[in-house]
């Protein structure tokens, strides 16, 4: 069985991965106290152990906020990490299967990016995550970068369940309406990549590193993404009784500061993977229907 190995097993993405990677070999899957993203020397060596032929990276430092003040050590996840990543896969001729974010871009463009628009990224966590695709594109080995949005998933923190949290507690939601994007599942994330990763063993040729958008359709301002929520809390049986989706209040970005500065246009034309592999990336409401219905049977069971 192919080798592969998954690091970052117990995010929203690589949870989910752990279930989509499982029909393509045999997974080994490691989280941060197997594999420390911070130390260099730990990630060879778990490459170097396993010689695999697939390597998926889940893991990031995903706190955009908190980066700000961390710099360092957001570089050293996302930037220097993939890096290692990407040379220790080389000599293997292993695949690299990496993530990165809309965050790359300032959102200055009025339509949405496509995988050659010039990066400018507006705070550490993007400067720090556009280095990491530099350096695996850098490294020159085989590999593909998958920029996604606005994640979401019944596993793991996100905004869906603040934004359930906040309206159980009767807070007031004034929510940014002039910042667009694609939510997007983990659930689809990882299917996708195990969709391309199938088709690479059907003889689709990865053979330098790729650049690819990867978001569910639709995109939405974060208001509009809030209403939505409360409108199909509203209809699952389990979680009636929260506030209506039209007391939502729309807010501009200059009444909620926050220390990382975010793109407005977080769109990503996503034609060209669409064309490459054959796929019609989905609408994401239904994800967040099956979301809910997950959460409700949890909050009914107790577990
Ligand atoms: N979520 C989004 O909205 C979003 C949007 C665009 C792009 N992306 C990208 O999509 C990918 C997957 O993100 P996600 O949503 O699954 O993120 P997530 O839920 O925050 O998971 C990140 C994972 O990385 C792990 N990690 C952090 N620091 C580590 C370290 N030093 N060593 C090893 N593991 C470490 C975390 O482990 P712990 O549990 O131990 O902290 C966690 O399991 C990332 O590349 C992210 O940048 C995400």
């Amino acid at each position: 069985m192919t080798p592969i190995l998954l690091i970052g097993c117990d995010g929203q993405v690589g949870w989910q991965l752990q279930r989509a990677l499982s029909p393509l070999g045999a997974v080994t899957a490691v989280d941060r106290a197997q594999c420390d993203l911070a130390d260099p020397v730990a990630i060879r060596g778990v490459i170097a152990a396993l010689k695999p032929r697939i390597i998926v990276n889940a893991a990031a430092y995903t706190a955009v906020d908190r980066a700000e003040s961390e710099p360092e050590l957001a570089q050293a996840i996302n930037a220097t990490a993939p890096t290692v990543m990407a040379e220790a896969a080389k000599p293997l001729g292993a695949l690299l299967v990496h993530y990165s974010t809309d965050y790359v871009f300032d959102g200055s463009k009025p339509t949405p990016y496509v995988e050659s628009d010039p990066t400018c990224p507006l705070s550490v966590y993007g400067a720090t995550k556009r280095d990491g695709e530099d350096g695996i594109l850098a490294a020159g080995g085989r590999a593909l970068i998958f920029r996604t949005s606005w994640g979401f998933g019944a596993r793991g923190q996100n905004f869906v369940k603040t934004i359930l949290r906040l309206a159980g507690e009767g807070r007031a939601l004034r929510i940014i309406d002039d910042q667009v994007g694609a939510p997007t599942p983990a659930a689809l994330i990882s299917d996708v990549t195990g969709q391309i990763l199938a088709a690479t063993r059907r003889g689709t040729e990865i053979g330098d590193a790729r650049l690819y958008h990867l978001t569910a359709a639709n995109p939405v301002s974060w208001c509009g993404f809030a209403r939505e929520i409360l409108r199909q809390a509203a209809a699952t049986p389990g979680l009636e009784g929260l506030p209506a989706s039209e007391s939502v209040a729309a807010i501009g970005t200059v009444d909620y500061p926050t220390p990382a500065r975010r793109p407005m246009n977080s769109r990503l034309d996503c034609s060209r993977l669409e064309n490459d592999f054959g796929l019609d990336l989905p609408d994401w409401r239904p994800f967040l229907s099956r979301m809910l219905q997950l959460l409700a049977l949890k909050k009914s069971n107790g577990y």
